[in-house]
C-alpha cells in the first residue's frame, strides 16, 4: 500500500484528491494538510511515502522541499511557482519530485498536438479559461504549452465562474485556421494522471520531472 498525504486537503482538488486516494485499492490516505483543517505539511509526513500537492503558488514550493528533507517523494499539481527553484532544491535529495501542470489525458494530448502543429502554421495564440478563484494568470497549463510550441506565443486569459479549465490553441496560416480545444468539465478529469504519478514517482530515474508525458510515453 502507498501512504499518501495531501497538501490543500481542504480544497478544491485536495478534497477530490483525498476521494480518488481513499477509492483506490493500493493507496492509503495517511493525512490532510491545510491551515483551514489546522494541520501543518509536517504533521502528516511521517506516515507517508508521498505527498500530494494541491495549494498556492507561494506554498507549493516550500511543501515539496519539507517533503523531500523528509524522503517523502512529492506529485505537485500547484502551478505558477518556480519550478527552477525546485530543480535546485530536488538535486541531491533522497525523495523524488514530479510536477505537472495539467494532470488530464486530453490536455496533454492538446499540448502534444499544439507542439506539433506549431512546426507547420505561421502562427498561433492560446485562449485560456479557468473560473474566477484562480490564482495564477496565465495558466500552468497555457504556459507549458506555449513553451512546447515553436515561436512566440500570446495567452489570453479569462476568468469567469461557471468554468473549471478549459483551454483553445488556436493557429493561423493562409486562408485558415486550426482550433485545438480541450474542456474540462469535473476535477475527477485530472485524478487518473494524479494516482499514475503516486504510483510512479517512487520510481522516477531523474528529480525533478515535469509533465504527465514523461510517464505516458518515451
Ligand atoms: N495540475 C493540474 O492538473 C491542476 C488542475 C487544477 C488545478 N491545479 C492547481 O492546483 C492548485 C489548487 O487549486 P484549487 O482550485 O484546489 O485551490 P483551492 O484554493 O480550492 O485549494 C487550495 C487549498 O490549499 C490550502 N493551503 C494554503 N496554504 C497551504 C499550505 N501551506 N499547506 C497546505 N495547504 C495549504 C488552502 O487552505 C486551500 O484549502 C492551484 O495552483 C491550481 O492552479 C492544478
Amino acid at each position: 500500500m502507498i501512504r499518501v498525504a495531501v497538501a490543500g486537503a481542504a480544497g478544491r482538488l485536495g478534497q477530490t484528491v483525498c476521494e480518488a486516494v481513499e477509492g483506490a485499492d493500493d493507496m492509503v490516505l495517511a493525512g490532510r494538510a491545510d491551515p483551514v483543517l489546522e494541520t501543518a505539511v509536517s504533521d502528516v509526513l511521517a506516515g507517508a511515502d508521498v505527498l500530494v500537492d494541491f495549494t498556492r503558488p507561494d506554498t507549493a514550493l516550500a511543501n515539496a522541499v519539507t517533503a523531500l528533507q523528509a524522503g517523502v517523494h512529492a506529485v505537485i499539481g500547484t502551478t505558477g511557482f518556480d519550478i527552477e527553484a525546485l530543480r535546485d532544491s530536488a538535486r541531491g535529495a533522497r525523495a523524488n519530485a514530479f510536477v505537472a501542470p495539467n494532470f488530464a489525458i486530453g490536455a496533454v494530448l492538446m499540448m502534444r498536438f499544439a507542439a506539433e502543429a506549431s512546426r507547420h502554421m505561421q502562427r498561433a495564440e492560446i485562449v485560456e479559461y479557468h473560473h474566477s478563484a484562480k490564482l495564477d494568470a496565465p495558466s500552468g497549463t497555457a504556459a507549458r504549452t506555449a513553451a512546447l510550441m515553436d515561436g512566440d506565443v500570446p495567452i489570453h486569459s479569462v476568468r469567469l465562474p461557471g468554468i473549471v479549465a478549459d483551454q483553445d490553441v488556436i493557429l493561423g496560416d493562409v486562408a485558415q485556421t486550426l482550433t485545438i480545444r480541450h474542456t474540462t468539465t469535473d476535477r475527477e478529469s485530472f485524478m487518473p494522471g494524479v494516482l499514475l504519478a503516486v504510483r510512479r514517482v517512487g520510481d522516477l530515474g531523474e528529480s525533478p520531472v515535469v509533465g504527465l508525458e514523461r510517464l505516458l510515453w518515451p
